[in-house]
């Protein structure tokens, strides 16, 4: 079984490649090709690789190219992990929309739009190579923004083109623990779309324990996104939000703090990685022990704003635990490689799943997964309070795979005007421009 990231240089891969080693079955992947187009990271993460595997028996085969179509070549599963514009780009998308007042983050609002307009033409013509050349691989999209890339990859790729998140696995288990509850035990009732869904319902045998959870304000606010919505509005509207809807919940508090800290996230992670791949460079003997404290701080910085922006101090253990997308990858090609049926919450083509979209759309809800691909199963409408949200925020979507795809400047402003957190056109138009004029992977998007 051969395995082929996309974005192989990039900091998250060991994790994947820690999940591969953990991996005794039969059937387990056996190949693994790096594909990446700065070579410099590519030889960085291979010695993280290849530290790691020393002292694990038979750990996959490890090679490494900048060829694309070299890469696709013979793939059974193709996850594709890449940052179109590297992390200067997250740091002026984040950067272009505070200066207009609106909220600049990775994947949410302004911020998130322009990072799928940069990000949709490449994932298109990588999906037309795979169509190519591996139509039989089943693709792993783990490429922000996941929601919109998934849905225009599956333009060419179809259902064999699968988006995940570690985000609603998170929320499954940190729910779970404040309830008491096994998370391998539990069924969790979650939809919507990518970083825009709601944990509607947790059920153990037949009983859903959503409502003592609601109904009891200690452990509701014993966990991050208890913390971070309140018990408050969280009975309010029945269902435990993606910690992602704080920033249309608390709008202007999220503007608020990212406009003064020193740094955005962006601009964090873009020091901490040139110190990361700086390092390896200078003493690759040590890459492992240097890959794991670079993680460590990684990860104890995750989400340090919104802690500041729901007042909450320190973070518990638990809620430190990353949501492991790299189980949730290798979980889903276990599913598919072995026909060992199993349920994740996944992104794929709609169906007829949510009456509000379309069968094209695709959304983030349950699905049960073997050899046959992913499919939803029949879970309960959005409620009312959610639908507006859905629509509008797929309406963007598809908007920025409008202008993705046709290249026009008046449908990536419509992208911009249409999200909820953009609060006029005029502000649109200055956002493209402003994103044109630093971002030159824009300058596609003409009148
Ligand atoms: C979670 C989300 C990802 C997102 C990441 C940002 O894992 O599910 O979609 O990219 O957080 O983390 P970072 O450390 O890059 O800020
Ligand atoms: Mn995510």
């Amino acid at each position: 079984m051969r395995l082929t990231i996309l974005g192989g240089g990039g900091f998250r891969v060991p994790l994947v490649h820690q999940a591969l080693l953990s991996d005794r079955g039969e059937g387990r992947i056996t190949e693994l090709v790096l594909h990446d187009l700065d070579p410099g990271r590519l030889a960085a993460i291979g010695h993280v690789l290849a530290q790691q595997e020393q002292d694990v028996p038979d750990p996959p085969r490890v090679t490494a190219t900048t060829d694309l179509d070299e890469a696709l070549t013979g793939a059974d599963f193709v996850f594709s992990a890449i940052r179109v514009g590297g992390l200067q780009g997250r740091m002026i998308d984040e950067k272009v929309a505070l200066e207009q007042g609106v909220l600049g983050q990775e994947t949410v609002g302004a911020g998130g739009v322009a990072y799928g307009l940069r990000t949709v033409p490449v994932a298109l013509r990588i999906a037309q190579r795979i169509a190519a050349l591996a139509p039989q691989a089943w693709v792993i999209n783990f490429t922000n923004p996941a929601g919109i890339v998934t849905e225009a990859m599956s333009r060419h790729l179809g259902d064999r083109v699968i988006g995940i998140c570690d985000s609603p696995v998170g929320l499954g288990r940190r729910v779970a623990h404040a309830l008491g509850l096994d998370p391998a035990k539990t069924w969790i009732d979650y939809a919507g779309l990518n970083h825009l869904g709601w944990l509607r319902g947790i059920h153990v045998g037949g009983e859903n324990h959503l409502p003592r959870l609601l109904a009891d304000t200690d452990a509701l606010t014993s966990f991050e996104e208890g913390k971070m919505f309140g018990a408050d509005w969280l009975r309010t509207i029945g269902a435990i939000p993606n910690e992602y809807l704080q920033y249309y919940y608390f709008t202007r508090e999220a503007v608020a703090v990212a406009q003064n800290v020193p740094q955005t996230r962006g601009a964090v992670l873009a020091d901490q990685q040139d110190r990361f791949y700086d390092a390896v460079r200078r003493d690759p003997g040590s890459a492992l022990s240097i890959w794991e404290s670079a993680r460590l701080e990684r990860e104890s910085t995750y989400g340090a704003e919104s802690r500041e922006m729901a007042g909450i101090e320190s973070r518990d253990e638990d809620d430190l635990e990353s949501g492991g997308y790299e189980k949730v990858a290798l979980a889903l090609m276990r599913a598919i490689a072995h026909d060992e049926r199993t349920t994740l919450i996944l992104n794929v083509r709609n169906r007829s799943t949510l009456s509000i979209l379309d069968a094209d759309a695709v959304v983030e809800v349950p699905c049960v997964v073997d050899s046959a691909g992913a499919r939803p199963v029949v879970i309960d409408q959005l409620p009312e309070h959610a639908r507006g949200l859905v629509c509008g925020v797929k309406a963007v979507d598809r908007a920025v795979i409008e202008a993705a795809v046709g290249g026009s400047r008046a449908t990536a402003v419509k992208a911009l005007a249409l999200h909820p957190l953009v609060d006029s056109v005029t502000v649109a138009r200055r956002l493209l421009d402003g994103y044109q004029s630093r971002i030159p992977d824009l300058a596609y998007l003409r009148a």
